[in-house]
């Protein structure tokens, strides 16, 4: 198992531009397979989660070739064919696949899918939202099955905001003649850049980005080249890094637009933020404050894949913080790694309370999600000595040479293989 070992202290200085979002190019990947032309996606991150539903593609016959900065598609010879638990489990996001065959093939079959150990990730609203709109579900033994060929227009009613739902609905409503409307859905960017990318190859999709989305059918879609938007969620964790080292950082390829919630907290800790369209500068205070209570939200609310990474920065904060998880059940899982750093955090539930430290001293830790792995990795940067993040596996599954970048901006990380 591959991990960080830190030298913590040492002040960030420097840019750098973010990746793609993973939460948009995963999607966008599912999205090839309703194009029988070959798809360019620029700038292609090589997260472990983008690399295995590259290699979901492949077993369903789609030619995935990776060229410079970009992945070339091709699913003229696409089939609906069964993805298994084996590739499934490698992350949640197996299950976009669902709804781009049933759009191109009109039927599915897909093993229930896997992802972070955050909590319970139910897929009821994916599959009820499906059969809102007609398709036939069955499920056996971790299979579902599901055939589109009576697929109706109408309204289908979301219970709650779901991302993935959002996006699965969105793309099985491309192809054919129906008109569907999705309400009450997930108004994340990630979202209106998979409208705006199946748009370009020729769908009809109308309000993705409002909790209203119109999705008029159409007859095919067109190859294109596209760039899907850069990471907002590792645009924050860079800064909050510059933040925790009492560093002074540029990050670029990102509109801190979608990242409002987090900027305001940053204000509320003193940081000094300059913001442009496309980039943000932030420059640390000498004493950084507690930004009091932070509540995870569906977007544009604070977001919970970067819970872990703010908590992180209020351990070293003056004051107390108080931090409500609203979306995952398991998601301080990081905490009592934190705690072996020194950190002051109590952690129940879906709540923790955090009573900032003057400094973290460097541990022995054990990433256990992504984000949560992040966090530990901020910690590190900040501690005292040297800290060792294990399972960094975890991390890889969402940014790329996260050790290269941090130590081209002044961070002394060794990544042990
Ligand atoms: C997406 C993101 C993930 C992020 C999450 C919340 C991608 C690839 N992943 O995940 O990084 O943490 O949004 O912003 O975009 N729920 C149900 N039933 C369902 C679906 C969801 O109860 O069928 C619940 C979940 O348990 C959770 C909440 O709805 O409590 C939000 O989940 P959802 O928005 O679906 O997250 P994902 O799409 O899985």
């Amino acid at each position: 198992m591959s991990k960080y070992i830190i030298t913590g202290g040492y002040k960030l200085d420097g840019s750098v531009a973010v990746d793609c979002a993973k939460n948009a190019y995963l999607p966008i990947l599912a999205g090839t397979i309703m194009c029988e032309e070959q798809v360019i996606l620029r700038n292609c991150p090589k997260f472990v989660d983008v690399l295995n539903m590259c290699k979901i593609l492949e077993k369903l016959n789609m030619k995935v070739v990776f060229q410079d900065d970009a992945v070339v598609i091709n699913g003229e010879n696409a089939n609906p064919n069964f993805v298994p638990v084996e590739v499934a489990k490698l992350l949640r996001s197996s299950i976009f696949t669902l709804g781009a065959m049933l759009a191109r093939f009109k039927r599915a079959r897909v093993a229930y899918p896997g992802g972070c150990d955050i909590g319970l990730r139910p897929i009821n609203l994916h599959l009820k939202g499906l059969r809102d709109m007609g398709v036939k579900i069955t499920e056996s033994h971790g299979v579902i099955n599901c055939d589109a060929s009576n697929l109706h227009g109408g309204k289908v009613v979301l219970d709650y905001p779901s991302v993935g739902a959002t996006e699965n609905l969105m793309m099985c409503a491309v192809l054919g003649k129906e008109h569907i409307t999705i309400l009450n859905g997930a108004r994340e960017p990630e979202i209106a850049d998979l409208a705006n990318f199946l748009n370009l190859m020729g769908a009809k999709i109308y309000g993705a980005g409002t909790s209203t989305i119109e999705i008029d059918g159409v007859d095919r879609l067109y190859g294109v080249e596209y760039t899907p938007i850069g990471d907002r969620i590792i645009a924050g964790t860079y800064l909050i890094a510059g933040a925790i080292t009492g560093g002074q950082i540029e990050v670029t390829n990102c509109n801190p637009h979608f990242f409002a919630s987090l900027i305001d907290k940053l204000h509320n800790s003193g940081c000094v933020l300059r913001v442009k369209s496309d980039k943000i500068y932030l420059k640390s205070p000498k004493v950084l404050k507690s930004v009091g209570f932070v509540e995870t939200q569906s977007y544009p609310g604070f977001p919970t894949d970067l819970q872990a990474q703010i908590l992180a920065l209020q351990t070293v904060s003056r004051g107390c913080c108080v931090i409500q998880e609203n979306l995952f059940e398991s998601r301080f899982k990081f905490v009592p790694e934190l705690i072996k750093m020194g950190a002051n955090v109590r952690a129940k539930e879906r709540t923790a309370v955090v009573e900032g430290v003057p400094f973290l001293s460097g541990a022995e830790v054990y990433a256990k999600d992504l984000r949560g792995g992040a966090s530990l990795v901020l910690a590190g940067l900040n501690a005292h000595g040297y800290t060792t993040v294990n399972d960094i596996h975890h991390i890889e599954r969402g940014y790329c040479d996260l050790n290269v970048v941090l130590n081209n901006l002044g961070a002394s990380i060794k990544k042990v293989i």
